[in-house]
C-alpha cells in the first residue's frame, strides 16, 4: 500500500455541508457475533490460462505433446521448425511414440541437412512469450530419444524474437536412442534487457531424427519449490490473507462431458504419467497443476482447502444415477480424502508420500459437486446424499458443503446462489448494493452459508472501480453476518490480459508474461481481509445516501475497532459517528482509502497503479465525531481504544 503524508484536507474529520449528515451508531460494548476465522478465502480453476500460462510457473507451451486437431501428423501446435542457412529438416507430430502410456505422443524431428553454419531445430514462444531478466537462473529439461547418434549434442537458447540477441545458451550432449529426462541450466548475463518478447531454440548441427516431449523451462519460482508457482502473483494472494482456497472449481471440476471432469488420480505422481485433459474453458489443460499442486499451494498461504469434488455431473447436464453407477465416484472421492489427509500407512496417503508430500495436510470442508442447481434431472438430493453419508461415514468431522439446496440430508453448509438469477453471485454494482442487506434476517437455524463464488462484473479483463464499490458494498453485509456466512471467495481469481488467453471478463488480478496487477476489486479485498478482527459489532446506520454502507468489527486483542465505509455516490458523504460502549478512545486513527475518479476508473497491464490504498491519518476522533467520506471510496477507518 502507498503510505501518504496526512491528508487531512483530502479526507476531513471536520463537518463539511455537502448532503445531509449519515449517522453511524456503533456499540463497541457487546459483540453480536465472532466474524469467522475463514471469512475470506480465494477461489481457483484453470480458467485464462490461470494456471497454464499463470500462476504455475512452467514457460513452455505446451509442455508436453499432444495430438492436435484431426491430422495427428502437422507439427505440434505451437512449436515451430527452424531450418537455418542450407539446414533442411521437418517436424511433425508421432502420435505413437512417447515415454509413457500416459503421454503417447511426441514432436519428431528428422534434420536431413545440417552443420555447424546451418543448424537445425524447433522453437518455442512461451505462453504469449517468454520472460528474460538479467542475471536469471532456468531450469530448463525434457525428455528426449534419438533414432541413433548421428544428431549430436542439442544447443539451447534464449533468444530476442526482435533483435535476435542470445539471452542465454545452454548444451546437452548427443540423445540416447531410449526415452530419458535430461536437464540444462540457461543463466542470462547482468547486462541482457530484459524484456518478454522472446523464444527458446533447440538446435542440431548434424542430420539424424529424434522425439521430444515434456520439453519444460522454469524462471526462478516462489520461495524457489520446484516445478512452483509465480512469485509476483504468490505475493499478491499473500496480501490477501486468504484462509482457504476452494478448488478445482467452478466448471474445471465438472467438466463438459463426463470424460473431462477433473480426475484427481490423473493428476498426481510424475508429470510423465498426467495425461491432461480438455478443460471446459476451450483448452487443454497440461495437469501439471494437479491436486498435491493445489494442496501444496494452500500450504504456501497457510490456506484451509474447501476441497470440491467431482459428483457425477458434468456441465453438459450428463447425470450419473445415484445409486449404483455413483458408487465409483463415491469411492474416488474417499480415496481423494485419503490422499489429502490420510498417513502413510493409509494406500493413498503413501501415494502421498511417494508423490513427496509424507506429512498429511488438514482438511475440514469438503464441496460436494458445483452450481448443481443447474442439474435439471433432480437426482442431486439423492447424489449428495449417498456423498454425505459415505464421507460422514469415515470422516464424520469433515464439514459438507451443499452446492445446491438439498432436503435428502442436512448439510453443514450450502454454497449459496442468487436464487433469482439462478447461479452463483455474478452480479451489477447496483444489484450488489440492493442486496447488502440479504443476510442480515437469514435464518440462523439452518445451514452456515458458504458464498463460494461472486463478484461484480463490471470492466474487463479486470474490474474497475465501479465493480470495487459494489464488491466492498457487498463485503459489509458478508461481515456483519459473519456469524451465518462462514466462508466467501471471489471469482474469477486471475486472467491472462495477453490476446485470446481469457475467457471470461471481469477478473480480480491480470498479468501477462511479465508482470501482473491487482484491480481496484483486488485492492478492495485485500483492504476488507487484512482490517477483520473478530467481532462483529452491533451498527446501525442512518444515511440520505442509499449508496452509503458500513460494517463494523472489533479486535478482541487489540480492542482496535475497524469501520469500513463505503460511499458508492458521486458526491462526497459527511458521517455523523457515535460509538458507545468503548470507554476512552484515542484522537488519532489510520484511515485506507481506495478512491477512483469515476467508476470506470482502473487499473491494467500497463497502468497497474493508478487506483491503490493510501494509508494516512487523521485526528479529532472521539465518542462522538464528523468524518467524510469522499466520492467513489472505500474506506477503512482503524480506532484504537485506550486501556
Ligand atoms: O467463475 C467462472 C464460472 O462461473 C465457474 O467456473 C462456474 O462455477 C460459474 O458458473
Amino acid at each position: 500500500m502507498r503510505l501518504a503524508l496526512p491528508a487531512l484536507l483530502l479526507f476531513s474529520t471536520t463537518a463539511l455541508a455537502q448532503t445531509p449528515t449519515a449517522t453511524l451508531t456503533i456499540d463497541a460494548s457487546h459483540p453480536t457475533g465472532q466474524v469467522s476465522p475463514t471469512l475470506y478465502g480465494i477461489m481457483s480453476e484453470e480458467i485464462n490460462h490461470s494456471w497454464d500460462g499463470g500462476l504455475y510457473a512452467e514457460l513452455l507451451n505446451p509442455s508436453a505433446i499432444q495430438v492436435f486437431g484431426r491430422r495427428p501428423n502437422r507439427p505440434p501446435q505451437n512449436w515451430i521448425l527452424i531450418e537455418r542457412g542450407t539446414a533442411e529438416a521437418a517436424i511433425a507430430t508421432d502420435p505413437n511414440n512417447g515415454p509413457s502410456a500416459a503421454l503417447p505422443a511426441s514432436l519428431k524431428l528428422d534434420v536431413t541437412s545440417a552443420d555447424a553454419h546451418s543448424t537445425a531445430g524447433f522453437f518455442n514462444t512461451g505462453y504469449w512469450g517468454i520472460p528474460v531478466r538479467p542475471a536469471t537462473t532456468y531450469q530448463g529439461s525434457f525428455y528426449a530419444k534419438a533414432a541413433d547418434t548421428t544428431l549430436g549434442p542439442v544447443t539451447i537458447r534464449l533468444v530476442n524474437n526482435q533483435s535476435g540477441a542470445v539471452a542465454a545458451t545452454a548444451t546437452v550432449p548427443a540423445l540416447d536412442t531410449e526415452w530419458k529426462q535430461y536437464t540444462f541450466t540457461l543463466k542470462t548475463a547482468p547486462a541482457v534487457a530484459t524484456s518478454s518478447d522472446n523464444r527458446i531454440e533447440y538446435l542440431f548441427a548434424h542430420p539424424g531424427t529424434a522425439w521430444f516431449t515434456l520439453l519444460s523451462l522454469f524462471p526462478p519460482t516462489w520461495h524457489d519449490e520446484p516445478n512452483g508457482f509465480r512469485p509476483d502473483l504468490m505475493d499478491k494472494l499473500a496480501a490477501l490473507h486468504p484462509k482457504f482456497l476452494r478448488f478445482p472449481g467452478g466448471n474445471f471440476l465438472e467438466g463438459q462431458h463426463l470424460a473431462d471432469h477433473f480426475d484427481w488420480k490423473k493428476t498426481i505422481g510424475p508429470l510423465v504419467d498426467r495425461p491432461g485433459h480438455m478443460a471446459p474453458w476451450m483448452y487443454r489443460s497440461s495437469d501439471d497443476m494437479g491436486l498435491l499442486e493445489m494442496l501444496t499451494w494452500c500450504d504456501d498461504l497457510h490456506m484451509e482447502p474447501l476441497l470440491a469434488i467431482f459428483d457425477g455431473y458434468t456441465l453438459d447436464q450428463q447425470h450419473v444415477n445415484p445409486g449404483h453407477d455413483l458408487e465409483p465416484y463415491v469411492q474416488s472421492a474417499l480415496d481423494e480424502i485419503q490422499y489429502v489427509t490420510g498417513d502413510a500407512s493409509t494406500k493413498w496417503g503413501a501415494e502421498r508420500a511417494r508423490d513427496g508430500h509424507p506429512e498429511p495436510f488438514a482438511l475440514h470442508d469438503v464441496e460436494i459437486g458445483n452450481e448443481e442447481y443447474h442439474d435439471p434431472s433432480g437426482t442431486y438430493n439423492a447424489r449428495f446424499a449417498q456423498f454425505y453419508n459415505a464421507i460422514k461415514k469415515q470422516y464424520p468431522q469433515l464439514q459438507i458443503v451443499a452446492s445446491a439446496p438439498v432436503t435428502s440430508v442436512r448439510p453443514d453448509i450450502v454454497d449459496d446462489n442468487d436464487h433469482e438469477a439462478h447461479r452463483h453471485f455474478y452480479r451489477t454494482a447496483n444489484q450488489f448494493f440492493d442486496d447488502v442487506h440479504r443476510y442480515d434476517n437469514y435464518d440462523r437455524s439452518g445451514p452456515k452459508i458458504l458464498v463460494g463464488e461472486w463478484a461484480t462484473r463490471e470492466g474487463t479483463p479486470t474490474t474497475n472501480m465501479g465493480a470495487a464499490l459494489g464488491d466492498a458494498a457487498w463485503m459489509t453485509g458478508l461481515e456483519r453476518n459473519s456469524d451465518l456466512v462462514v466462508m466467501a471467495s471471489y471469482a474469477p481469481l486471475f486472467v491472462n490480459v495477453s490476446p485470446f488467453a481469457m475467457q471470461w471478463e471481469g477478473n480480480l488480478i491480470g498479468f501477462d508474461a511479465m508482470s501482473s496487477y491487482g484491480s481496484p476489486s483486488y485492492w478492495a479485498q485485500v483492504m476488507f481481509s487484512g482490517h477483520v478482527g473478530d467481532q462483529i459489532l452491533a451498527s446501525t446506520l442512518d444515511s440520505p445516501n442509499p449508496r452509503l454502507f458500513e460494517s463494523v468489527t472489533a479486535d478482541s486483542k487489540t480492542g482496535r475497532l475497524h469501520l469500513k465505509l463505503v460511499n458508492a455516490s458521486s458526491a462526497p458523504q459527511q458521517v455523523a459517528i457515535k460509538i458507545t460502549g468503548a470507554a476512552h478512545i484515542r484522537p488519532a486513527m489510520t484511515l485506507t482509502t481506495l478512491h477512483g475518479a469515476t467508476t470506470k476508473d482502473t487499473n491494467s497491464i500497463t497502468d497497474p497503479k493508478h487506483i491503490v490504498p493510501t494509508v494516512t491519518h487523521a485526528t479529532g476522533v472521539s465518542s462522538s465525531f464528523h468524518h467524510t467520506v469522499p466520492a467513489y471510496s472505500i474506506q477503512i477507518l482503524d480506532i484504537d481504544r485506550a486501556p
